[in-house]
């Protein structure tokens, strides 16, 4: 298990002295997040769960999911944002992005929840019909209007479907342990309950439940993944930079932003990793964009992206660099065969792994994009498996807090995402928004 960070395309982007000028700024941060002083001291939770995750709930994680693979053909995942992305990242990433459309013996699984489109629902809706269904609602606040307007609607299905006594055997709810309105729920109705820990937030919360109990419907291997983690936070917790890839990428970022780069491109060769980037930019976007600072976390998928992105990252405007996750190996390589008639001029390409093409891509698109004045910092993880996983969330979710730290911005709230919240309540007429209401109507008028 590692993550490797490869700077050999950086050194003329960032120099020896900027990385040792910044130095003793990592070290403090180090000092703050381990000694929990620093702004949102309260959600440092994550930085020890790889060793102190609670083991009884761990198995009962492990039991629902034999459960709902043994009585359901689908499994609805509901929930937003942190209580999501890890999830559905995981899936994609370990199982597949095809994983509903794959001969398997573990049910398909659906995120509802995520977005306010009648489309969206209506599809999943949809493909429920005739088929046996579970649902895991997953919530923190337990008020989050999108996934709570989901929920009502699977739950209305599953009661219909089963009766109240059968719905509740198919309802797993993962939320507050003990406050908000779908832990009451939860109690009343006796569905099976997983926690959210007070010191996780959203976005640091896949190797909870919240993350855990999808993987494992999955048929990922939750040790694995905890193992990774493990290691990771043992590997990561020097707090001398120069043996810490973690805190030397964070720091690299800083000293990027510093020099006026605005945007950080998190680029993958693996289209299994589209979700990851979603993970990473939610990780991100919402740690470090406050207080007018942060960089804007975008990503793509190469080369797919290369015949989209690729002309304005070569020669647009300069404002971002590329962080290169590098998988080494895939799952499995794809040989490419020779073609006698050589029609399309392609068997140059031939007599060798798909892998080697993709990699010759990545070097020539690193060298491509340095040249035009795009920063490369790389990535490599050696492949994909439940462990590189683990490591790989823990790897990030570290150097998220460090970086914003080195910003001087609190990475564990997440004030501005109520201001839309505020809105859409006051335009939809929640009662106690009356003056918003008459407000924001005037202005879209
Ligand atoms: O990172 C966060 O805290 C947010 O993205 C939340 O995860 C998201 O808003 C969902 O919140 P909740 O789990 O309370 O429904």
């Amino acid at each position: 298990m590692a993550i490797t960070l490869n700077t050999k395309h950086m050194k003329e982007f960032v120099s020896d002295h900027e990385l040792a000028a910044i130095e003793p700024q990592v070290a403090a941060a180090h000092k703050t997040l381990t000694e929990g002083t620093g702004l949102g001291n309260d959600f440092l939770g994550w930085t020890t769960l790889p060793r102190d995750y609670d083991k009884e709930e761990f198995s009962r994680i492990k039991a629902a999911a034999k459960k709902i693979q043994s009585d359901s053909d689908i499994l609805v995942v509901i929930g937003i944002g942190g209580s999501y992305l890890g999830a559905r990242a995981a899936i994609e990433l370990l199982c597949s992005p095809f994983y509903n459309n794959k001969k398997k013996d573990t049910p398909d699984i659906y995120f509802a929840g995520n977005n306010i489109s009648a489309d969206y629902l209506n599809t999943i809706v949809e493909l429920c019909e005739g088929r046996d269904v579970s649902v895991n609602i997953i919530s923190k606040s337990g008020t989050t209007t999108e996934p709570a307007l989901a929920f009502r609607v699977f739950r209305d299905m599953l009661e219909k479907k089963y009766g109240k006594e059968g719905a509740k055997g198919r309802i797993y709810a993962t939320t507050d342990k003990a406050k908000g309105t779908l832990k009451q729920l939860s109690d009343k109705e006796g569905y099976e309950t997983f926690v959210i820990p007070d010191d996780v937030g959203g976005r640091y919360s896949v190797l909870t439940a919240v993350g855990l109990l999808p993987m494992a419907v999955a048929g990922i291997d939750l040790d694995q993944v905890m193992a990774g983690a493990a290691q990771a936070m043992e590997d990561f917790s020097d707090p001398d930079m120069a043996k810490n890839d973690c805190y030397r990428y964070a720091a690299l970022r800083n000293i990027l932003y510093r020099k006026g780069k605005s945007v950080e491109l998190l680029v993958s060769y693996e289209p299994a990793f589209t979700m990851m980037n979603e993970w990473f930019k939610q990780l991100f976007g919402e740690s470090e964009g406050k207080d007018g600072k942060g960089l804007l976390p975008a990503s793509v998928v190469f080369s797919t992206d290369l015949h989209s992105m690729g002309q304005f990252i070569q020669e647009g405007r300069r404002l971002m660099f590329e962080t290169v996750v590098e998988i080494k190996k895939p799952k499995k390589d794809f040989y490419i065969q020779s073609d006698p008639a050589n029609f399309d001029g392609l068997n140059f390409l031939a007599e060798q792994n798909m892998s080697v093409v993709n990699e010759k891509a990545m070097q020539g698109t690193v060298l491509a994009h340095t040249q035009g004045g795009v920063p490369n910092i790389i990535l490599e993880v050696p492949q994909i498996d439940a462990s590189e996983f683990g490591y790989m969330v823990y790897f990030f979710e570290k150097a998220c807090a460090i970086s914003g730290y080195l910003l001087a911005v609190n990475p564990f709230n997440q004030p501005g995402v109520e201001s839309y919240k505020k809105n859409m309540f006051a335009l939809l007429g929640k009662p106690g928004y009356e003056d918003q209401k008459a407000d924001l109507e005037a202005k879209l008028k």
